[in-house]
This record gives C-alpha cells, structure tokens and sequence, in this order.
C-alpha cells in the first residue's frame, strides 16, 4: 500500500467504530499517526490496541465532540505532542428515531441528534482550522449523508442534522478557499456498519431499494474516497459534498 500519509498527524472522529475506524485504519496503513477520538471508551481501547499490534501509528483518547472545553484540550494535547495537524475527518454521529414520523417525534431525540451531528461537526472543525491556520495547510472532511441531500422520510433529526453538515462544508470551504486548508464533506448512501443496527429494518429496506446498485455500500469503499479526499493529492476541491451512493445521487 502506498505511503500517502507517512509524517502525517490525523484526528478521526467516531473512531471507534464503523466508517470512522474503516478511514483510520486506511490512513493508519499508508503511514499515517491516527488518534481516534470517541465517547466509547472500551470499544476505542480494544479497537486501538488491535490496531497497535498490528504495527499501526494509533492512539486514542475518549472525548465527546459536544463537549467544547474537553474537546479543545483532546485536539489541543495532540497538536502539542506531534506538533502539528494535518487531517481531521469528523465521523462521529448518531442517527436517532428511524421510521418515526415528525407527529410522533420527540422533541428531545431532535435536539440531540442535532447536538451530536451538526453542533459536534462545528465545534470539531472550528478547532481544527483555528490548530490548522498557523502551518496554512489542512484537510477536514466532514461525514454528511443522503439523507441530508435527498431527505430520507421518518428521520427528521437525522436528516435536518445531515443537511446542516452540508451548508457548513459550503460555507466553511469558501472562507478558507485561499489557503492551504480545504473542507469538504461525503454523503454515503446506506453502509453496512453498526450504526444500522440501530436503525428499524423497514426503514433500512427503503432506503436500500433506492439505491439501484441494490446493495449496502462497505466501510472500504468509504475510506478509498475519503482517503483520496484528505490527501495532499486533492488540492482543488474544497467547499464541497461527494456522493458515495451506488447510483441513487444524480445530482
Ligand atoms: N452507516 C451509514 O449508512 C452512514 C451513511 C451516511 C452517513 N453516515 C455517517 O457516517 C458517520 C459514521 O457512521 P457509522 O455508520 O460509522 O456509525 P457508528 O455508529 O458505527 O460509529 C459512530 C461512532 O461515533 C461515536 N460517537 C457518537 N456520539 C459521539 C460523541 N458525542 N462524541 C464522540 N463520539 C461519538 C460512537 O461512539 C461511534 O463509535 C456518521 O456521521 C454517520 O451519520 C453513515
């Protein structure tokens, strides 16, 4: 495997599991220094310590992205002890109600969902510019969704967020288009990670037959494009969304 990140320092978000732990394990293995940020303390243990046997440059520290101080002195202690950051990639999210209409929709399931994926995604990537600024050189890739460009039906909280985190890749690319940080976003149609267990299965059937390659797309195919995406190779794209989405996005 090529070398594309060796001397390169990277945060990943959600790290603990699904397509967080697929992007870092994929930088990890081309060279990288990963640390992986995520609440689940004994899940980012085991899958930091199997990682680590297997040669890999992999740290870890528990922090919740919702969490401004906690997350300021996580981001601040690695920029510190590597002396620089050159990747954040912001996987960490929840999806909340599935196949639950707004009527029957529970105002406090919105407002978290909204906390963890959008107020989350912007306090990580504020903090990341603000480490980035100083060397003018960064890559931050933001996890949004089909959901959030479509509008997926009987997950208003997971949607709204997943739309939210579109507008910030927007914006956000066009204010830091002059310098050496770029910021773009990735919005995966269904991928096979624990994330769907959680997810009602007549919901989960749905949104699979929109898909017409009619399959579950694989962590792995996740991190080959985000990989690209936060590499040194992309260099003008910024401000904006890629599809992964086995057909359904023509758009
Ligand atoms: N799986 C899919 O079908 C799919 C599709 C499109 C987008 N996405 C997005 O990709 C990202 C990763 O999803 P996944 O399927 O790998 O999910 P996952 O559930 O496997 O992993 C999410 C990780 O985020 C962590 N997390 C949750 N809240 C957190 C918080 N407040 N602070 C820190 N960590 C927190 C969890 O502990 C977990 O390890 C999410 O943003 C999700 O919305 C997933």
């Amino acid at each position: 495997m090529d070398k594309r990140f060796e001397g390169q320092i990277a945060i990943v978000t959600g790290g603990a599991s699904g397509i967080g732990l697929g992007i870092a394990e994929r930088i990890a293995r081309e060279g990288g220094q990963v640390v992986l940020f995520d609440l689940a303390e004994s899940k980012l243990q085991e899958v930091s310590k199997q990682l680590r046997d297997d040669g890999l440059l992999v740290e870890r520290t528990p922090v919740d992205v919702t969490d401004e101080q906690a997350l300021e002195t996580a981001m601040g202690d690695v920029v510190r002890q590597y002396g620089q950051l050159d990747i954040v990639v912001n996987c960490a999210g929840i999806i909340g109600p599935s196949a639950t209409k707004i009527a029957d929709y529970p105002l406090a399931a919105f407002e978290k969902v909204l906390k963890v994926n959008l107020v989350g995604t912007f306090l990580v990537t504020q903090c990341a510019i603000r480490h980035m600024l100083p060397r003018n050189y960064g890559r931050i890739l933001l996890l949004a969704s089909m959901a959030g460009k479509d509008g997926n039906p009987g997950m208003a909280g997971y949607t709204a967020s997943k739309a939210g985190v579109f507008g910030l890749v927007k914006g956000i690319g066009k204010e830091y288009a002059q310098t050496g940080i770029t910021v773009n976003g990735l919005a995966p149609a269904v991928i096979a990670t624990p994330m769907n267990q959680a997810t009602a299965p007549d919901q989960l059937t749905y949104m699979t037959s929109l898909i017409p390659m009619r399959r579950l797309g694989t962590v792995e195919e996740v991190a080959s494009l985000a990989c690209w995406i936060v590499s040194k190779e992309a260099t003008f794209n910024t401000g904006f969304v890629f599809d992964l989405s086995g057909g359904r996005a023509t758009y």
